[in-house]
C-alpha cells in the first residue's frame, strides 16, 4: 500500500491532470531471456477476466483489492476435454477501503471458481469477449481470526501487544504483535503474500510487521513469524514502532512490508520478499528475499537463507517495488515490479510493469550475519557492500506490451477508462499447461483495484470512490524450463 497522505495526492493530481502524457505504443518485443544459461519465454497473453468494482461479497461488503495475494487451491486445477482449464481462485484483499483513514476491515480470503479458455489468435476480440476467456465465479468468503478467535482489523497499529506464550488453541508462542490501539487490542493486517498449502492451511504475508502469519482453512491464527531486527521497523531509541503513517528510522518503510510470499513445496522453503529496500538500505533497489525452513511448521521455523535482489530503476531513478515473487526452480524466481501508472493509479502512461526473473545461484547469503541487525546497513545511502552479490536479475514479461493488450480489448495510456490496464498488479500463480508442453504454464496474475467504486459498500455503509476500478485478471502463457516439479507438487497434480 501506498502511504494514505501520498495516495491522497495521487488521487488529487489525476483530477488535476487535463492532458494525459503521450502514450508511444509499444509492440511485442523479445519474448526469450536467458538466466544462469537456461532459456525463458513470455508466449504472450492467452486470457483476461474481471470482477466489476461494485460487486458485493457475503459479508455484504465490495469485493476489492483481491489482486493483492492469488493462489489456486492444491487439487483444483483440471484441464477439460475441450481445451478449456478449470480450478479454484483463492483471492486476498488487503485492508479494505482506506483511501481516507485505514479502517477496522476484518482480514478475509474469498474462494473464485475460474474457466480459463486460452485465446491463441492473433485477431482482436472486444471487450466484452474477451472477458469469456477467463470467466470467474465468487464462491465464498472466510473471515479471520487471531488467538482466542478474536477478528482481525485492517486499522493501521499503533500500539503493540506485549509477547505471549502459547496457549489453548495458540500453542506456539506470539512476538510482539501490531495491534490497533490498546483500547483496541486486535492484531491487525495488511495481508499481501499468499499460499495455499496442501493440508488447506495458508501462510500471508503481511506490511505491517511485516510478519507472516498461518491461518487454518477455516481462517483461526497458529503461528506467526518474526524476522531479524534489520527488517523489524525500529525508531531511533530501537524500539518497535509498527505505523504505517510514516517511515521508522530503519526496518521496513511505511507501507512496503513483505508484498511477495512463495514456497518451493519440495524442500518447503517459504520465501518471502520486501517491496523495496529497508530504510537503512536507501529505502531503493537493493530489496531482501528471505527464507524459512517451514517443514515442520506447527513448531518455530528457522530463517535459513538470506540474499539481496535488484529490483529495476525507473529513468527518473525510482524504484520498480516488487509487488510479488513466485517460486520457479531451485534458486529461480518470478518477480512482480512496476510502477504505480495505470487505471486507478498515478497517470494513464504505464511506463513498466513486468514479471520478471531472477537467480540467486550466485548470491551471497547474508543471513545471520552483522547485515540481520539494525545497526548494520547492507547497502548504506543504497550503495550495496562490497561484500555482497547481489541476485541476477533479468526483464521477462511486459503487461503493457500494445500489441497484445488490443487482442484483448485493452491499452495502455489515453483513455483513462476500464479498458486500460490497471495500476496495482500484486500477485502471481502458475499451472502446468499439460503433457503436450511439459516446460509451459499459465501465469496468472492480478490487480488490486484499492476498492475503488463509485457504488462501494464498505463494513456495511456506502461510499463513492469517485471512480471505477474493475479487479481485473490476466493469463499468459511462458516457458519455464525446470518448474515443472514444483507447480505439479504445489497444486497436487501427480
Ligand atoms: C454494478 O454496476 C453496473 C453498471 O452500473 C450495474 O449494472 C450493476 O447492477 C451493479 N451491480 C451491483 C451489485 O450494484
Ligand atoms: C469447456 O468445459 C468447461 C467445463 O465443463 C465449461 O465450463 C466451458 O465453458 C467449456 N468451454 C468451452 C469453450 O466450451
Ligand atoms: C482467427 O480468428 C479469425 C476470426 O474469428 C478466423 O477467421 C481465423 O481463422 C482465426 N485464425 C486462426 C489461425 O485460428
Ligand atoms: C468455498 O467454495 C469452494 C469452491 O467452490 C468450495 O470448494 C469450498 O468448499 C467452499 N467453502 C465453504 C466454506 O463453503
Ligand atoms: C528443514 O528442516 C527439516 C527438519 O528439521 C530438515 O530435515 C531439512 O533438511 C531442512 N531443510 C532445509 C532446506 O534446511
Amino acid at each position: 500500500m501506498l502511504s494514505l497522505s501520498y495516495r491522497l495526492a495521487l488521487h488529487v493530481l489525476a483530477l488535476l491532470q487535463i492532458s494525459a502524457a503521450l502514450h508511444v505504443p509499444r509492440a511485442t518485443t523479445a519474448v526469450s531471456v536467458t538466466l544462469d544459461g537456461v532459456t525463458y519465454v513470455n508466449q504472450g497473453l492467452v486470457g483476461f477476466g474481471r470482477i466489476p468494482s461494485n460487486f458485493t461479497e457475503s459479508t455484504g461488503d465490495t469485493m476489492g483489492g483481491i489482486g493483492s495475494a492469488i493462489a489456486i487451491k492444491y487439487g483444483s486445477w483440471q484441464a477439460q476435454a475441450n481445451g478449456s482449464f478449470t480450478g479454484t481462485l483463492v483471492v486476498q484483499p488487503d485492508r479494505g477501503y482506506n483511501v481516507i483513514n485505514t479502517i477496522d476491515y476484518q482480514a478475509r480470503r474469498h474462494e473464485l471458481q475460474f474457466v480459463l479458455t486460452p485465446y491463441y489468435n492473433a485477431t482482436a476480440l472486444t471487450f466484452a469477449a474477451a472477458q469469456k476467456t477467463f470467466q470467474l465465479t465468487y464462491k465464498n468468503t472466510t473471515l479471520e481470526f487471531e488467538r482466542n478467535s478474536v477478528k482481525t482489523s485492517g486499522l493501521d497499529p499503533t500500539a503493540i501487544r506485549a509477547a505471549m506464550a502459547g496457549a489453548g488453541t495458540n500453542p506456539l508462542a506470539d512476538p510482539q504483535m501490531p495491534i490497533a490501539s490498546t483500547a483496541e487490542p486486535h492484531l491487525t493486517v495488511d495481508a499481501e503474500g499468499l499460499i495455499a498449502n496442501a493440508d488447506g492451511t495458508y501462510w500471508t504475508s503481511d506490511e505491517y510487521g511485516p510478519y507472516i502469519y498461518l491461518f487454518t482453512g477455516d481462517g483461526h491464527l497458529v503461528q506467526t513469524i518474526q524476522p531479524p531486527a534489520a527488517i523489524l521497523p525500529l525508531d531511533s531509541a530501537g524500539n518497535l514502532d509498527f505505523t504505517s503513517e510514516d517511515d521508522p528510522a530503519t526496518g521496513r518503510g511505511a507501507n512496503q512490508g513483505f508484498e511477495g510470499l512463495t514456497i518451493d513445496p519440495a524442500t518447503s522453503t517459504l520465501y518471502a520478499i520486501l517491496q523495496s529496500a529497508t530504510i537503512q538500505d536507501g529505502a531503493l533497489q537493493y530489496t531482501r528475499l528471505l527464507a524459512y525452513n517451514v517443514s515442520h511448521p506447527s513448531t518455530a521455523v528457522p530463517l535459513i537463507g538470506e540474499w539481496i535482489v535488484p529490483l529495476p530503476l525507473s529513468s527518473k531513478g525510482k524504484v520498480e517495488a516488487t509487488s510479488d515473487i513466485h517460486f520457479v526452480s531451485p534458486g529461480v524466481f518470478l518477480c512482480l515490479a512496476r510502477d504505480g501508472n495505470g487505471h486507478g493509479g498515478s497517470g494513464d502512461d504505464i511506463k513498466y510493469k513486468h514479471a520478471d526473473l531472477f537467480s540467486i545461484t550466485g548470491a551471497t547469503d547474508i543471513h545471520g550475519t552483522a547485515f540481520d541487525t539494525a545497526g548494520t546497513p547492507a547497502a548504506p545511502k543504497g550503495k550495496l557492500s562490497k561484500s555482497i552479490t547481489p541476485a541476477t536479475y533479468v526483464s521477462f514479461v511486459d503487461y503493457a506490451d500494445d500489441t497484445q493488450l488490443a487482442r484483448f480489448g485493452l491499452h495502455n495510456g489515453d483513455p483513462d477508462d476500464n479498458t486500460l490496464l490497471d495500476a496495482k498488479w500484486e500477485s502471481l500463480a502458475l499451472a502446468p499447461v499439460g503433457d503436450s508442453a511439459p516446460n509451459d504454464f499459465f501465469l496468472f496474475t492480478a490487480s488490486d483495484n484499492d476498492f475503488l467504486s463509485t457504488q462501494g459498500i464498505s463494513l456495511g455503509v456506502p461510499y463513492n470512490a469517485g471512480e471505477d476500478v474493475d479487479n481485473q485478471f490476466l493469463v499468459f502463457r511462458v516457458t519455464l524450463p525446470g518448474a515443472a516439479a514444483g507447480v505439479k507438487k504445489a497444486l497436487g497434480i501427480v
